[in-house]
């Protein structure tokens, strides 16, 4: 009797779906003259050893509807479809931006690009063969104290030389040597990182560009044009620009580039310290050795190369005093961007 009350009870539910009916079935099932307490009540009157089985049955049987009447109620309860109303105005999307340092790294590969040059990128995590070996830097040259470097603690099974996080995108230029013959004409963007404690000017993460030109007949004349061309295309039409001596281990000669202060036109002001010229990037010939090492002989190819951070660009451009506003992620600063 009480699986057929049970089947009953399931198969009207089934086709309930509205709340009134539910309720007549909640009454006629579950209410306090409804079936289940029938069946209660019957239990006084059935032999000892019956009423035992019965009554255990009776139970399962009120907590099965009670579970499937909330589940009903429930489905009855929820909305067949959100009414949309469709004049209200949409809401706005909210619109990123570029970051600064984006911003400026595909202005310069623009300007690159368009005299032809290609853009190429590689590892952040590199050894310190290409970070300082073959870029003309033997581990325990003086040299090596111009980049504190952040040594990773990897022991190659291949026994390669140490590993450590790139201080500067240099060890590109070998890279792209060692798998191209000339002509080459490439800018390396990326990240690079230093052992250095952070203040204003310094970060220990930051961006720099490196080019690198070898072919036949390449000379500082080259260099010089495209420089001076970058230059112009960048800080404007009117910029001088300055070479002065510098010292890279990877080249020879090694040049310092400046171009005239774009604020006081060479007068001298806070920007550039007084000087009138504010120093932008670091450049010179590849060194003979540094082709030696991937195999171009130095008597036939020559190339130029240079690096620069990017950082420095729109810290000048904008007049923003403290590079560390680039990554500590303050939305303030970075919508300032357009
Ligand atoms: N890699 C140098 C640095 O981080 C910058 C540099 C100087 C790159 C001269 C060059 C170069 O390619 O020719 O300080």
């Amino acid at each position: 009797m009480i699986d057929e009350v049970k089947e009953r009870a399931l198969s009207e539910l089934s086709l309930i779906n509205d709340a009134k009916e539910l309720e007549a079935w909640r009454v006629r099932y579950l209410g306090r003259k409804g079936e289940v307490s029938k069946i209660m009540k019957m239990l006084p009157n059935l032999p000892v050893d019956e009423r035992r089985e019965v009554g255990r049955k009776a139970n399962e049987l009120k907590e099965i509807l009670e579970e499937k009447f909330e589940e009903k109620r429930r489905e009855i309860r929820k909305p067949k479809f959100e009414p949309i109303d469709i004049t209200l105005p949409g809401r706005p999307p909210l619109l990123g931006r570029l970051h600064p340092t984006t911003k400026i790294l595909r202005e310069i590969c623009e300007v690159f690009a368009s005299m032809g040059f290609e853009i190429v990128e590689g590892p952040e995590v590199e050894w310190d063969y290409y970070n300082f070996e073959a870029l003309n830097i033997p581990e325990d040259h003086p040299a090596r104290d111009m980049w504190s470097t952040l040594w990773i603690d990897y022991e190659d099974p291949s026994g390669k030389t140490p590993m450590l996080l790139r201080t500067h995108t240099s060890p590109m230029q070998i890279r792209v040597m060692e798998k191209r013959k000339p002509p080459i004409r490439v800018i390396m963007p990326g990240k690079v990182y230093r052992y250095e404690a952070t203040d204003a000017t310094h970060e220990s993460m930051f961006y720099q560009v490196e080019g690198l030109a070898v072919d036949e007949g390449i000379t500082m004349a080259d260099l010089k044009g495209t420089l001076y061309e970058f230059s112009r295309r960048l800080f404007g039409k009117e910029r001088r620009v300055k070479f002065r001596c510098d010292y890279f281990p990877f080249v020879e000669p090694g040049v310092e580039v400046a171009i005239d202060c774009f604020i006081c036109r060479g007068e001298g002001c806070r920007l550039c310290g007084g000087s009138g010229w504010i120093e932008i990037l670091g450049a010179g010939m590849v060194h003979p050795e540094v082709l030696r090492r991937v195999g171009y002989d130095p008597e036939v190819y020559t190339g130029f190369a240079f690096g620069m951070g990017i950082e420095r660009i729109p810290m000048l451009r904008y007049g923003i005093d403290d590079i560390r506003l680039f990554y500590s992620n303050d939305i303030r600063f970075l919508r300032q961007m357009r």
